[in-house]
């Protein structure tokens, strides 16, 4: 069995962000409910505990308190923020209430280093967010860390392997506070470093199967990242009881359908039904010219397609998702959020309790780049797990104003070219996202001896980490020039390309 960490979870925004930090130890950890019976932590043999922070003070009539025989579990306990407070308030020292909270960066002293602070320099930038503060230490502890606004900033009682700190050591604000968990897990506890994706793999599959037993799953596949995995784990759990289901709403990619086909069905050998909407979407988008009328419209048709299609596939009992971490929480109000904050596919918020389905979720405790390693350890595909982000309305806010088939055949085309070029070269690699924009202006030009009079296609080619900023990429003019004699050259239609070399912001990433 794998020792485990147990993390008890006061209601921090930041818990997953602490589970996380410990995967990158390669240290397995599991979230429990912060009134988890200690009985029940020792049957599941954990090693060690971390208690997280918290928005409430311990003294509140609603404050969540864990089980006190936590304590006497004889394993190492650290409390992080809140964490403290609760050691403090169970263990007989004294925290005292504050109304006001203190927030931001502050600075650390090491007074006596001991296991947890092993190898660190003296002094360090921390990252604070607490409201009360412990003001009496509990018999058997020693402070170990001072900071300019408390006595108590780092707390032990070796004996009992019990440690404190004030601050929150899984936000990137704080110095070194990742070898602080790793001290912990490593120094105090004794954690082997043996956990790899691999083992996440087989936790999940596990979980998939104990959960579904023989029940059907039904997943909504988009092609990205997200759903993608979520598919292969799901058919890594249960095989032939997933079933997914893929909407062409006419405003995809040139051979995009295809290549869904093709590694799902031909690769996977996944129960896939591709249900060809396009032309209920674009009977819908006709005429229309407002993006958000535009968004609304294509999701409101993708739920209610997928809905009906759902019904022609049988009894299910859940709705496979995609959801990561970052989806689950609306913001991180501090610390590093290193997920992008981009949209999910479509909203299918209402769907599973209309439809009578439990929701699951296996990729629910993740961050991006672990769901990518995931994808990877699966066996799916570069193109897929290091895709560029694709809106969920497609080409649908990439063609300007009104929408059209004709138009979209010539965006497709001219993406596709854009596409190539990029992928040969490498650069669609480096770059966030690159696409072509069409836009329904016609101007002069030339061709042989013709004058024509033909549209024009924006290229949008972004370097960005979180999607929430983004600068124009600066690629090779040759490689421009190429793309734009290409484009000109193989897509009928276009005698113009222009370059968009507007940051985000105050510019957005897509045109509409
Ligand atoms: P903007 O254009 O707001 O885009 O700078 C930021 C990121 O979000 C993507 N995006 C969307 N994704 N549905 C989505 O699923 C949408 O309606 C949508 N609009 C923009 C965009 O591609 C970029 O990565």
């Amino acid at each position: 069995m794998s020792q485990t960490i147990a993390v008890l979870d006061f209601g921090s925004q930041l818990t997953q962000v602490i589970a996380r930090r410990i995967r990158e130890c390669h240290v397995y950890s599991k979230i429990y409910h912060f009134s988890t019976p200690a009985e029940q932590l020792r049957a599941d043999g954990i090693i060690g505990i971390i208690l997280s922070g918290g928005p409430q003070s311990v003294y509140a009539r609603t404050a969540p308190h864990p089980d006190p025989k936590i304590f006497e579990l004889g394993v190492p306990v650290l409390g992080i923020c809140y964490g403290v407070q609760l050691m403090g308030h169970f263990l007989g020292g004294t925290v005292a209430l504050s109304k006001a909270r203190e927030y931001g960066h502050g600075h650390l002293t090491i007074k006596r280093p001991g296991r947890l602070f092993a190898g660190l320099p003296r002094k360090l930038r921390i990252w604070n967010s607490h409201g009360d503060k412990l003001t009496r230490l509990p018999p058997g502890f020693v402070a170990t860390a001072v900071s300019e606004n408390s006595p108590y900033s780092g707390i032990e009682d070796a004996k009992r392997r019990f440690y404190g700190i004030q601050f929150h050591p899984e936000v990137f604000h704080t110095e070194r506070g990742v070898d602080m968990i790793r001290n912990f897990l490593v120094g105090v506890c004794g954690a082997r470093q043996d956990w790899t994706t691999k083992d996440f793999i087989a936790h999940a599959v596990a979980d998939i199967r104990a959960r579904v037993g023989k029940s059907r799953v039904i997943l909504g596949l988009s092609g990205g990242v997200d759903s993608s995995v979520a598919a292969a784990l799901l058919h890594k759990a249960i095989g032939r009881q997933l079933t997914c289901v893929f909407v062409d709403n006419g405003l995809l990619r040139k051979g995009e359908r295809h290549a869904v086909e093709q590694l799902y069905r031909r690769h996977f050998h996944i129960d896939l039904r591709v249900v060809d909407a396009s032309r209920l979407f674009l009977r819908r988008l006709k005429g229309v010219t407002e993006p958000e009328q535009k968004r609304k419209i294509i999701g409101r048709t993708f739920v209610e397609v997928f809905e009906k299609s759902l019904r022609s596939i049988g009894h299910a009992d859940f709705l496979g998702q995609g959801t990561l971490y970052p989806d689950v929480i609306e913001s991180v109000s501090i610390g590093n959020n290193p997920a992008s904050l981009i949209k999910t596919h479509h909203n299918v918020g209402g769907l599973p309790a209309r439809m009578k389905l439990k929701l699951i979720e296996p990729l629910r405790e993740l961050f991006k780049d672990e769901v990518r390693a995931v994808g990877s350890a699966l066996g799916l595909p570069r193109e897929v797990v290091w895709r560029q982000p694709f809106p969920g309305p497609g080409l649908g806010v990439r063609v300007m104003g009104d929408i059209t088939a004709e138009k979209l055949e010539i965006l497709r085309d001219a993406d596709a070219v854009l596409q190539e070029e990029m992928m040969r070269t490498g650069y669609y690699w480096k770059v966030w996202q690159s696409f072509a924009v069409f836009l329904p202006v016609r101007t002069v030009g030339v061709f042989g001896d013709e004058r024509t009079y033909d549209y024009v296609v924006a290229l949008r080619i972004v370097e960005s980490t979180d999607a929430m900023t983004a600068d124009w990429a600066r690629l090779p003019h040759d490689l421009l020039q190429k793309i734009s004699s290409r484009i000109t050259n193989e897509v009928r239609g276009v005698s113009r390309v222009v370059l968009d070399i507007s940051s985000k912001p105050p510019a957005t990433i897509e045109w509409e």
